[in-house]
Formats: C-alpha cells, sequence, structure tokens
C-alpha cells in the first residue's frame, strides 16, 4: 500500500457493529466493510511526515538499535502510530505522529467499546504504558486484566457483507441444491478472514483469533497471536495481497525489543510477543490515540513463554519474500537486526547436553501444561526452519558472520540428533525393546538410559509396518511417543527429517488416517493422556480432558501443513482427501477452533467459534493446491551441505571418538 493509500484508509468509517464488539477500539476495523467515509473519522496527523517516510523507505536504520536510546524510543512507540516504512524513519524526524479520534467518535467508543478509556479506573486493570512524547518517563497505568476484558455488546444490525455470510450458511445447512458449495464456502471464508482484519492506525496488521460476534467472553482471543496470523499472512499473500504481512512483520519487530518484565524479570531482547492487541488510550480534548500492547506471556493463562513467536516470526519474513519477491524487507537493517536478536536468544549458551531448544511446557501452539516441557519436537522443527530461513536472510558481513557459522553448525547437530534419536518405526520400537540400559561409555547404544518398560502398550499394537514419525520429546530416561502433528509436519516441511524419513511420516498418517485424520483434520497429537496420566501430566485440565482441545482434540488449522508437506512430497491425494473431508463441515460448523473425541466428530467442548487460524488455514490450503508452484516457496529440500559439517571438536583433535560417528546412524541420508 503507498503512502496515498495509507492517508485514504485513514479517514475511513467506524463500522458501526465493531464499536458493539470486545474489541471496539480501532482494531476492530474491518478493512473489506470499509464504507466511505462519514462523519466518524479517525485522522492521523502529520500526514506530510507520512508521506515522507514512504517516499525515504531507503532509511532503513532502527535508530533505537544504533542510536543507545532504546528505552526513549519504546516507550514512545507504544504511544504514536508509525506507518509501516515509518519503522525506518530518517533521525531527522523525531516527533512521531499521533492519531487522534474525534470527539464524537470518540464517546461512541466510550460507550460501547473495551477500550482503555472505559477500564482506566477499573480496579482490574494492571498497567498499560502511557506516556507523553519522547524524552518523557513512562506513565505506568494499569492493564486489562483479560478474563474480564468484555463490555457491553449492544445488538448491532450486521452489514451487508455479514448478512451474505449468513445467508451463504443458512443454505449450506440446508444442503440446498443449486448453490456452488466450493465457491460459496471460499467466498465465506473470505469474508470471514477480511472481517478479522485488525487496523492500526487505518492500516491493516494483523488477524484476530476469533471473530465470534456471540462470543461475549472472548479473553485473548480478540488479539492477534503471532503464530495465529501465519496462516491468514500466508492466505493474503497467496492472494496478492502483502500489505498486511509486511506491515504485521513490522509492528511486530517494534514490540520485540520492547521493555519487558515479568514480576522484576525481564526476559531476553529477543523474545517476540505471544499476540498484540490494539487499545485505545484517551488523551486530553476527548482524543484518544491508540497503542499496540504486547502479551509476551505476562498475562497468558499459565504465563507461558512464546518460544515459538520469534521462530514464526522468521518463517513468515522469508515467506513474505519469496512471495511477494520483496527481498528489500528482509535486508533492512532494523529487520536483520531482529532476526540477530531472536537468534542468539535462541544460540545462547546455557547447561544444556543437546542441539536441541530447551523449553518450559506450553511454549508453543499448545499453551498449556501437556507435558511437553523440555526439548518437544514442534519448538524443534520450528527452530530448524527459522535457522534455515535466515541462513538464506542474514546478510553476511564481518558482523555477522559468526553468526552463521553458529547457524549452520547447529543446523547440522540438530538434524543429526532429530534423526538418529526422535525416530521410531517398527524396527526402531523393537531395538528400543531390547534394549540394555545403565551403559556407561561413548559408544552407549541406549544413549538416553531409557528403560524398555516406557514403551507403551498403545504404541506395540499402533506402529504400522509401513511407515514412522518422530517422537514427541526426549530427555534423559524418557521418550514421549505421542505422535505430534505439526512438529511432524514440520519435520517434513522444513528437511528436518531425511527424505526416507519424511515420506513415511505421510506413510503413517495414511495407514493411521483414522486416528490422525478420523472426521476432521488433524489431531493435534495421538492419543490422548488419559486417567491417573491426564491427572499428573494436565494437572487435571478440565480443558484438557482425553480427546479435547490439546489432548488429542482435532484442530483444522493444522490442514493448511498438512497439505503442504503432502504437495512437497508429491501427496497431492491426500492432502486433497482431507481438504475435502473439512470443507464437508467447517462453514456448517461455523468454522470451529477444535473438534472433539477420538474421531473429532464433534465440534470442541469449549471450542471458540470463527475461529481466524481456521478459516485461513483453510483458505491456505485450497490455494495451496491450485497453485504447487507457489507452494514450493513455502518448504525446503535437503542441503547435503549440512550433512558434510560436523561440528564436533573431538573427532577433530583425534583424542576420543566423536560420538556422532559413533551413533552408528543408518538414517542420516
Ligand atoms: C489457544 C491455542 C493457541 C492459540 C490461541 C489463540 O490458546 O492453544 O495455540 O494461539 O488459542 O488462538
Amino acid at each position: 500500500m503507498n503512502a496515498i493509500n495509507i492517508l485514504s484508509k485513514s479517514t475511513m468509517k467506524l463500522p458501526s457493529r465493531v464499536l458493539s464488539l470486545r474489541n471496539a477500539s480501532f482494531l476492530g476495523l474491518r478493512y473489506s466493510f470499509n464504507p466511505p467515509c462519514c462523519e466518524e473519522k479517525l485522522t492521523c496527523k502529520s500526514k506530510a511526515i507520512l508521506l515522507i517516510f514512504n517516499q525515504n523507505s531507503q532509511f532503513h536504520a532502527y535508530p533505537s538499535r544504533f542510536l543507545g536510546f532504546q528505552r526513549i524510543l519504546n516507550n514512545t512507540q507504544r504511544l504514536y502510530c508509525l506507518p509501516s516504512s515509518g519503522f525506518a524513519q530518517p533521525r531527522a524526524v523525531s516527533r512521531p505522529y499521533r492519531v487522534s479520534v474525534e470527539a464524537r467518535v470518540a464517546s461512541r467508543v466510550r460507550d460501547l467499546s473495551t477500550s482503555v478509556e472505559t477500564r482506566v479506573n477499573d480496579k482490574n486493570f494492571e498497567r498499560i504504558f502511557v506516556q507523553d512524547g519522547i524524552n518523557v518517563k513512562p506513565l505506568v497505568v494499569e492493564r486489562i486484566d483479560k478474563d474480564e476484558s468484555i463490555v457491553g455488546g449492544d445488538q448491532v444490525p450486521l452489514t451487508e457483507d455479514e448478512n451474505n455470510v449468513n445467508n451463504i450458511r443458512v443454505g449450506l445447512e440446508e444442503g440446498k441444491a443449486g448453490i456452488s458449495v466450493e465457491i460459496d464456502i471460499e467466498k465465506e471464508a473470505w469474508n470471514l478472514l477480511r472481517g478479522a482484519v485488525v487496523t492500526y492506525c487505518g492500516t491493516p496488521v494483523g488477524t484476530v483469533a476469533a471473530n465470534d460476534p456471540a462470543d461475549k467472553l472472548p479473553l485473548n482471543y480478540d488479539q492477534v497471536f503471532i503464530r495465529d496470523f501465519v496462516p491468514s499472512a500466508l492466505a493474503f499473500l497467496l492472494k496478492g495481497e502483502g500489505e498486511i504481512v509486511k506491515n504485521f512483520l513490522l509492528h511486530t519487530l517494534q514490540l520485540q525489543s520492547w521493555e519487558k518484565t515479568v514480576d522484576c524479570y525481564s526476559p531476553g531482547q529477543g523474545l517476540m510477543p505471544a499476540s498484540f492487541k490494539v487499545r485505545t488510550v484517551p488523551l486530553d480534548d476527548n482524543k484518544f490515540e491508540e497503542v499496540l500492547d504486547p502479551d509476551f506471556g505476562e498475562s497468558a493463562i499459565g504465563r507461558v513463554a512464546p518460544v515459538d513467536s520469534g521462530l514464526w516470526w522468521i518463517i513468515l519474513l522469508r515467506a513474505y519474500g519469496k512471495i511477494t519477491g520483496d527481498y528489500a524487507l528482509q535486508e533492512r537493517v532494523d529487520v536483520q537486526t531482529g532476526i540477530k536478536l531472536i537468534l542468539n536468544l535462541c544460540l545462547a549458551d546455557g547447561f544444556d547436553m543437546f542441539p536441541s531448544l530447551l523449553v518450559t511446557d506450553g511454549s508453543c501452539m499448545i499453551d498449556r501444561r501437556m507435558g511437553i516441557h523440555g526439548h518437544p519436537l514442534e519448538i524443534q522443527a520450528l527452530f530448524y526452519a527459522a535457522l534455515r530461513c535466515s541462513r538464506e536472510m542474514l546478510t553476511v558481513n564481518d558482523g555477522s558472520k559468526n553468526l552463521v557459522r553458529a547457524i549452520n553448525n547447529r543446523l547440522s547437530a540438530l538434524s543429526f540428533h532429530i534423526r538418529e534419536y526422535y525416530w521410531v518405526d517398527m524396527k526402531k520400537i523393537n531395538e528400543i525393546y531390547r534394549y540394555k540400559t545403565e551403559e556407561y561409555s561413548l559408544d552407549a547404544i541406549n544413549k538416553f538410559n531409557i528403560y524398555p518398560e516406557q514403551i507403551p502398550s498403545w504404541l506395540m499394537d499402533w506402529i504400522p509396518g509401513e511407515g514412522g514419525y518422530l517422537l514427541g520429546n526426549l530427555q534423559p530416561a524418557h521418550m514421549d511417543f505421542r505422535f505430534f502433528t505439526l512438529g511432524n509436519l514440520w519435520s517434513v516441511v522444513s528437511s528436518l527429517g531425511t527424505p526416507k524419513q519424511n515420506e513415511a511420516i505421510l506413510n503413517l498418517i495414511e495407514a493411521k488416517w483414522d486416528d490422525i485424520v478420523g472426521q476432521m483434520p488433524l489431531k493435534i497429537c495421538y492419543p490422548a493422556v488419559e486417567n491417573e496420566e491426564w491427572r499428573i501430566i494436565t494437572g487435571c485440565d478440565p480443558k484438557n480432558t482425553p480427546w479435547s482441545y490439546h489432548n488429542g482434540g482435532s484442530w483444522p488449522t493444522l490442514l493448511w501443513q498438512f497439505t503442504l508437506a503432502c504437495i512437497k512430497m508429491g501427496r497431492l491425494e491426500l492432502a486433497q482427501k482431507a481438504v475435502s473431508l473439512a470443507e464437508k463441515r467447517l462453514a456448517i460448523d461455523r468454522w470451529p477452533e477444535y473438534y472433539d473425541t477420538r474421531a473429532g466428530k464433534f465440534i470442541g467442548k469449549q471450542s471458540r467459534l470463527y475461529q481466524t487460524w481456521t478459516i485461513a488455514g483453510f483458505l491456505t490450503s485450497r490455494l495451496m493446491l491450485e497453485n504447487p508452484e507457489m507452494a514450493s516457496l513455502l518448504f525446503w529440500e535437503e542441503d547435503y551441505e549440512l550433512l558434510e559439517i560436523c561440528v564436533c571438536a573431538l573427532s577433530k583433535s583425534g583424542r576420543k571418538k566423536c560420538s556422532r560417528g559413533a551413533a552408528k546412524s543408518q538414517i542420516l541420508v
């Protein structure tokens, strides 16, 4: 979007319905529903500056990172809207522009929304940072408690688009002949996806996690989640609409260097938030301005760390470049710095013994206790993909060459580790079944001292003769034998697995179709933990009861990752089969977040409806199937160069044998 466009979008009518929703600050603007401009206006001041920013996009330096006043700038960024190219503002521009809302709009917002204004005296606030401009200390106000973030909700007439969507739905429910279901579902999905778009200062910056007008308790589902936005972003990119993705990448980059504290402890600088929300903050004279308010886990249920956010951000950044051809974005100095900060956090030395990333429970899509602390596959696969993306995107110079070396070493060690130690198939299980234990030596076969009794009884019956998969987690004396879908699919997509393993993973899914796909693609993990195990592992979590939610629930959003893996492995028919299953139900069921039961038969007990990544995942799958060549930009083939790199210092010294050699891998290629 060019500057003129931004300006024209910055004076648009606020759809009345938006004002009645919980996110009724200006984040709720649905850019597809923008009727012509009328009396309610969102006005960006300093339009001239905005134009200058857009015309001078060669200014790629992120001043805070170079001039040493990051904190000051960051605090300022909390307050003011910055145009996407304004992130790269030249130093000469010292005053960011504000967004103000005319008083009459403001009063309506006050009445109907959950804006900061409505809550500013509320006890439920923790803190919100408000600052009066550059070089001023932040005034600490409080933050909305998520559990209580709903106000009002007068019934407001639906827009024409929404009525269309409802009509389509009625048609589908009634199974009306003559409706081209395929086209109508897609049309509905696009309308809903556009309806989920969040704007900040008039420009689209992301999509809310769920957008069910009937949901009176959205918790934090009215926020833009980093991981949830990925399928939305891909749908927009594949449709040729890159602007929202670029804005998202740049705005979240700003949030990365936020000064963040959780009970006086500051997590690493490279941390990306799990989600963010656009809030309106009252100014003097009945005016408001918009602020981006991130959640780094400090408000999240269980205070889980969003480890996957930064990894997804890097993956999306690469996808944006590949699909749009706009590589200038990833070359910008501020963007390069953002990549480096994330990597520094991931590659930092710790007490770890393995090249896999050590994380706490719930640090990814499964964002509550599910016994996935340690080295869960999902994080390893995303980590590997993010490292491969970074290797492609980092500009190699004196300042980055050490980092690039570290990336190469880590990629090589990580793929060896996962391929060798996480892989299970019938043959491997038989090996584990006969393991000797308590081996003390570099050459140990049973390196992690796994007691064969650990092999769960379900697995002995379940493992097919054909195919195999990567374990959910590996720790000393512990193998998590559950099949985790996202991690396995991303191992295929990123080539973390060997070509043979990747093929075998899809073979296993095909062989175990009823368990992993069932009536709704796809199970988040298989099988569910039950009884005493459920009590211990989930901490008696009533949302994660057996075969529900994260505990064996079926998540339609996983469809796009499955489709991508199938396209990569030349198994289009499998993807097609899954998409057909999904399209039979998703629209009729109102696009649920997840399904319950062993076969994925019922809409999830506490599932949100109109879940954006369900909608976007479906659209992305469709778009990729229509254009597999475009989809191929999103996956990686085996990198033989990486296999050559041996990082083991021991083998070089000749003093001791490298444990990698001793692993006697037959599966490296
Ligand atoms: C749930 C999911 C998480 C998702 C969030 C928003 O917490 O577990 O993966 O990001 O909802 O949709």
